[in-house]
C-alpha cells in the first residue's frame, strides 16, 4: 500500500450511521452495569477543611455525617500551618465511602500569615503527583489505587458580618485553580438574619472583585440544574454545626439550646446546613470527583509533563512521538550531564593549582623562618663560644695564682723548719710572708 493510501486510511474518520434495531440487544443495561461495578469497588472522597482554630470545622463534619469522629482540638500555638489527614470507611445501605478528612491544623494562628497558605498549596499537589506516578507506572493499578486527591475544600469564614480577611482573599485565590472551593459562614447562629445577608452579599462582591474562582454547582445536567441554580444563588452557606439533641416539640433535633432560644440545624430558617449536606453529599458529589479530576488534576498534569518536556506536537505542529520526546530529552540529559562533569573537571584542577600555590607560599615561609633560626642559632654559638674562652682564661689565670701562692707557702713552711730556734725574727718573718700573701692573693 502507498504512503498516501495508509495515511489516508489511518486520518479517515467515518462518519456513523443510524441504524434502527430489530429487537431488544440489551446493551440498555449499560448504566446498570456501571453501578453494579461501582457500588462493588466503593468510592473515596476528600474534604479538605480550611478555617481559623476553633471555628467548629469538626463539629461541622460530624453534624454533616451524623457521627462522631476522632478529632482531639488543636493548639492554638503552632508554628506553622499543617494538614492532618484522617481516613474514615463509612458505609451506607451497601454503599461503601473512604472518607477523607483533611484539617488545616494552626491556620490563621501565626503573626505573621504570609505564608499559611504554602502548606495547603504543598499537600494538594503532593496528592496529585501521587496520582501521576501511580498513572505513570507501567505495572499501574489505578482500581485499587487510594485516590488521596482533594474533592472540595470547605473554606470556613468567621461570622464578622463585616468583610473577608486579606487572608482569606489570598488564601483561596492561591486555591482556587487546584481544588473546589465551597465557602461556608461558619457559627452563623452568632450573626443576625439582615447582618447575615449583607454579609453574603458582600463575601460575594469582594471573591468576584479578586478574581477568586469558588466552586459552581453545575447547571448542565437537566435533572438537577435547577436546584443547583438555586443554591448557586445563595453561596456561601450561612452554617449551624452540633451533634447535641435537643426535643423540640415531641420531636428531638440536633440543635444547639441557648437561654433565649434554640437554634435547629436541620431547619432551613435558621441555616443553610441542610443545603450544604444536599449539594455537597447528595446532589453533587460525584461532580465534584469528576471535576477534580477532568479540570484540576489534568491542569496539574499537563504543567507537570511540559515541566518534563513532553508537548502535544513539536515546533512544526508534528504529533507528539514519545519515542522522539524521549530520545531528545536523553540527548538533553547526557549533555547537560557532559557539561557539568567538564565544569567539575575544571573546578578540580583550579582547586589543585590553588592548592599548590598554597603549598608552595607555605614551604618559602618555613624556610625563611629557618634561616633565621639558623642565623640566632649561630649568633647564639658565637657567643658562648666567646664566654667560653674568657672563662677559660680567668680559670688559667686564677690556676696560675693558686699555684704561686702554694709555692710560697711551701718556701715558708721549710724555711720555718730549718731555724727552730730564732723565734722571734721568724715570727716577724713569718708575719712579713702573711703581708706578702694577704697582699698577692686577691
Ligand atoms: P480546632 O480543630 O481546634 O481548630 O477547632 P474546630 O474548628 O474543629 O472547632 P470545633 O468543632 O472543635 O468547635 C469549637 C467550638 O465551637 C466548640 O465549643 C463548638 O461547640 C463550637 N461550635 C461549633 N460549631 C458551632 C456553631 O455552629 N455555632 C456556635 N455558636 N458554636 C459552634
Ligand atoms: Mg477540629
Amino acid at each position: 500500500m502507498a504512503a498516501t493510501d495508509l495515511e489516508r486510511f489511518s486520518n479517515a474518520e467515518p462518519e456513523p450511521r443510524s441504524l434502527s434495531l430489530g429487537g431488544h440487544v440489551g446493551f440498555d443495561s449499560l448504566p446498570d452495569q456501571l453501578v453494579s461495578k461501582s457500588v462493588t469497588q466503593g468510592f473515596s472522597f476528600n474534604i479538605l477543611c480550611v478555617g481559623e482554630t476553633g471555628i467548629g470545622k469538626s463539629t461541622l463534619m460530624n453534624t454533616l455525617f451524623n457521627t462522631t469522629f476522632e478529632t482531639e482540638e488543636a493548639s492554638h500555638h503552632e508554628a506553622c500551618v499543617h494538614l492532618r489527614p484522617q481516613t474514615y470507611d463509612l458505609q451506607e445501605s451497601n454503599v461503601q465511602l473512604k472518607l477523607t478528612i483533611v484539617d488545616a491544623v494552626g491556620f490563621g494562628d501565626q503573626i505573621n500569615k504570609d505564608e499559611s497558605y504554602r502548606p495547603i498549596v504543598d499537600y494538594i499537589d503532593a496528592q496529585f503527583e501521587n496520582y501521576l506516578q501511580e498513572e505513570l507506572k507501567i505495572r499501574r493499578s489505578l482500581f485499587d489505587y487510594h485516590d488521596t486527591r482533594i474533592h472540595v475544600c470547605l473554606y470556613f469564614i468567621t461570622p464578622t458580618g463585616h468583610s473577608l480577611k486579606s487572608l482569606d482573599l489570598v488564601t483561596m485565590k492561591k486555591l482556587d485553580s487546584k481544588v473546589n472551593i465551597i465557602p461556608i459562614i461558619a457559627k452563623a447562629d452568632t450573626i443576625s438574619k439582615s447582618e447575615l445577608h449583607k454579609f453574603k452579599i458582600k463575601i460575594m462582591g469582594e471573591l468576584v472583585s479578586n478574581g477568586v474562582q469558588i466552586y459552581q454547582f453545575p447547571t448542565d445536567d437537566e435533572a438537577v440544574a435547577e436546584i443547583n441554580a438555586v443554591m448557586n444563588a445563595h453561596l456561601p452557606f450561612a452554617v449551624v454545626g452540633s451533634t447535641e439533641e435537643v426535643k423540640v416539640g415531641n420531636k428531638l433535633v440536633r440543635a444547639r439550646q441557648y437561654p433565649w432560644g434554640v437554634v435547629q440545624v436541620e431547619n432551613e430558617n435558621h441555616c443553610d446546613f441542610v443545603k450544604l449536606r444536599e449539594m455537597l453529599i447528595r446532589v453533587n458529589m460525584e461532580d465534584l470527583r469528576e471535576q477534580t479530576h477532568s479540570r484540576h488534576y489534568e491542569l496539574y498534569r499537563r504543567c507537570k509533563l511540559e515541566e518534563m518536556g513532553f508537548q502535544d506536537s513539536d515546533g512544526d505542529s508534528q504529533p507528539f512521538s514519545l519515542q522522539e520526546t524521549y530520545e531528545a530529552k536523553r540527548k538533553e540529559f547526557l549533555s547537560e550531564l557532559q557539561r557539568k562533569e567538564e565544569e567539575m573537571r575544571q573546578m578540580f584542577v583550579n582547586k589543585v593549582k590553588e592548592t599548590e600555590l598554597e603549598l608552595k607560599e607555605k614551604e618559602r615561609e618555613l624556610h625563611e623562618k629557618f634561616e633565621h633560626l639558623k642565623r640566632v642559632h649561630q649568633e647564639e654559638k658565637r657567643k658562648v663560644e666567646e664566654k667560653r674562652r674568657e672563662l677559660e682564661e680567668e680559670t688559667n689565670a686564677f690556676n696560675r695564682r693558686k699555684a704561686a701562692v702554694e709555692a710560697l707557702q711551701s718556701q715558708a713552711l721549710h724555711a720555718t723548719s730549718q731555724q727552730p730556734l730564732r723565734k722571734d725574727k721568724d715570727k716577724k718573718k713569718a708575719s712579713g710572708w702573711s703581708s706578702i700573701y694577704s697582699v698577692t692573693i686577691p
